[in-house]
């Protein structure tokens, strides 16, 4: 698994914190992480590739391809910006040359699965297709979870497309009814292994302790030693 799609159930989801995470736990590996569309930042400001770097560290590399200053799905910021949208082919392309110079490539999407890139309907599923890439999947922790994974995860079988597995973006440290019972039903509705759960607040450490704690919640898959189950 050179490069691995991260997808959401939506947008503030806790991909970019997930995508640092797993960075973290390959500090070993050279790491890439590719945010295709930035959108909703002015340029200057760090996007989430740097958030990925700040938190994970100096062994990853942080790459967009292109920033839209309104907070609108891709595509349509792209259009109203009068921008040229981000293309499928040059995401793929873009992942395709990082991997010849890392060895693990994040790609993190832009909020869910079928958000637009351009004009033309792309999604990061067609961009998922010509890497033949797994995806990965960062879900919510509590009630309707279940049902926005499914979802989720039947679009990207439909496409032909590899679920890797599904983890928590955000798990309270006093997880409510809901949020106990999807650990264990989370698998079932995505069909596909819960490879990891970040605990809330994670996002908030100090890059030293986030980088310590990385590891332990994800699983062996993602380079982490949280056990299974
Ligand atoms: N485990 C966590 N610990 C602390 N903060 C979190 C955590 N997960 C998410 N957040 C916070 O929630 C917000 C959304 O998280 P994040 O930016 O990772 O979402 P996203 O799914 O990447 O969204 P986007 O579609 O905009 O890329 C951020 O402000 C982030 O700091
Ligand atoms: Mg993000």
């Amino acid at each position: 698994m050179k490069i691995l799609v991260i997808t959401g159930t939506g947008t503030e989801i806790g991909k970019t914190i997930v995508t640092a995470a797993v960075a973290a736990a390959s500090r070993d590996l050279r790491v890439a992480v590719l945010k295709p569309a930035q959108t909703g930042l002015a340029p200057g400001e760090p996007g989430d590739a740097a958030e990925v770097a700040r938190l994970a560290g100096a062994h990853v590399t942080a790459v967009e391809l292109a920033r839209f200053p309104e907070p609108l799905a891709p595509g349509t910021a792209a259009r109203r910006a009068g921008l040229p949208p981000v293309r499928p082919h040059e995401i793929a392309e873009a992942a395709q040359k990082l991997a010849t110079e890392h060895d693990l490539v994040l790609v993190e999407g832009a909020g869910g699965l079928l958000v637009r890139y351009d004009g033309q309907g792309s999604t990061l599923a067609d961009a998922a297709r010509l890497m033949a890439a797994p995806v990965l999947v960062v879900a919510p922790a509590g009630l309707g979870t279940l049902n926005s994974t499914a979802l989720t995860t039947e679009a990207l079988r439909t496409r032909g497309l590899a679920c890797r597995g599904v983890v928590v973006g955000s798990m309270p440290a006093e997880p409510d009814l809901a949020s106990r019972c999807n650990i264990d039903d989370l698998p079932v509705a995505a069909g596909a292994p819960l490879l990891g759960a970040v605990p809330a607040g994670a996002g908030a450490l100090a890059p030293a302790d986030f980088r310590a704690r990385a590891a332990s919640w994800l699983s062996p898959e993602l380079g982490g030693k949280r056990p299974a189950g």
